[in-house]
């Protein structure tokens, strides 16, 4: 059965919906999306593990934030509190894609003692170059002055595979309503967010938890070579290719991506507390 509930932080409000009981299973989003993405995990994973899925910061149903950039650190905090509001207070698996991936590296580096192992899909640990970073920046503005509609358009086409559009034309409208209904604002922030976050390639071989690294065959944002180099700089990391799959690998291949998350999570322990 899904909860829904929204609780008050230090700095913004956010919805969270959660299922099932077991060890915390933390699932975090991608831009500019909201929990709705995890639902191929809510209907599958619920039997064995208590699944926390919020909206972060100005995303879904969640409150922004009163700040022109979105950091992945205020995010990653947001987490820490809303983990305290729910009482979860053993160390979380965290799952997080894309944006959601650059969160949960945040995580680690603000809030590690309250990681236990960590999945990380189509996503990556560099930083944005200056020329990525100076087109968010102004894609944000664009956003504020014209609207997310056409910055949905252009991410759609770069989201899913090849197949997923063939057959699956309604998760692909689902997700294409997501986008707009995301506030201009809140879209602006996440990208300022973005642009500035922190370089994490460095910091990857110190990530001591266990840790599953999932990428779709066809991920056009975080390619699977990218992605093999990221698992291999991690000292604990296996590897899964997920056949068929474009950027959002969770939605729409769940069946493989749950049969990978499972396996990881029943061979992999949570370190005791040294
Ligand atoms: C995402 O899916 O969260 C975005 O592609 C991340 C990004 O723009 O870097």
């Amino acid at each position: 059965m899904l909860h829904v509930s929204r609780h008050q932080l230090r700095e913004v409000a956010l919805h969270v919906v959660t299922s099932g009981s077991g060890p915390a299973l933390l699932l975090v989003h991608g831009f500019p999306l909201d929990h709705g993405m995890w639902r191929g995990q809510f209907e599958e994973l619920a039997d064995s593990y208590r699944l926390i899925a919020p909206d972060l910061r100005g995303f879904g149903r969640s409150q922004p934030g009163s700040e022109p950039a979105a950091t992945m650190d205020r995010m990653a905090d947001d987490l820490a509190e809303l983990l305290d509001a729910l009482r979860v207070t053993e160390p979380v698996t965290l799952c997080g894609l894309s944006m959601g991936g650059y969160v949960a590296l945040a995580f680690w580096r603000r809030h590690g003692e309250r990681l236990g192992r960590l999945i990380l899909c189509d996503t990556r640990a560099a930083a944005d170059t200056p020329e990525t970073a100076a087109g968010r920046l102004a894609t944000a503005a664009a956003i504020l002055d014209r609207g997310t509609d056409e910055l949905a358009e252009s991410m759609l086409e770069r989201l899913f595979a090849e197949r997923t559009w063939r057959e699956s034309p309604a998760l692909v409208e689902s997700i294409r309503q997501v986008m707009r209904r995301t506030p201009a604002r809140s879209v602006a922030a996440a990208l300022r967010g973005m642009a500035q976050r922190v370089d994490m390639t460095e910091a990857l071989p110190r990530i001591h938890v266990p840790a599953l690294v999932i990428c779709g065959e066809y991920d056009a944002i975080s390619p699977p070579e990218e992605m093999r180099g990221l698992a291999a700089a991690l000292p604990r990391a296996e590897y899964v290719q997920i056949a068929g799959a474009g950027h959002m690998a969770p939605l729409e291949e769940p069946a493989a991506v749950n049969r990978a998350i499972r396996r990881f999570l029943a061979e992999t322990e949570v370190d005791a507390p040294s």
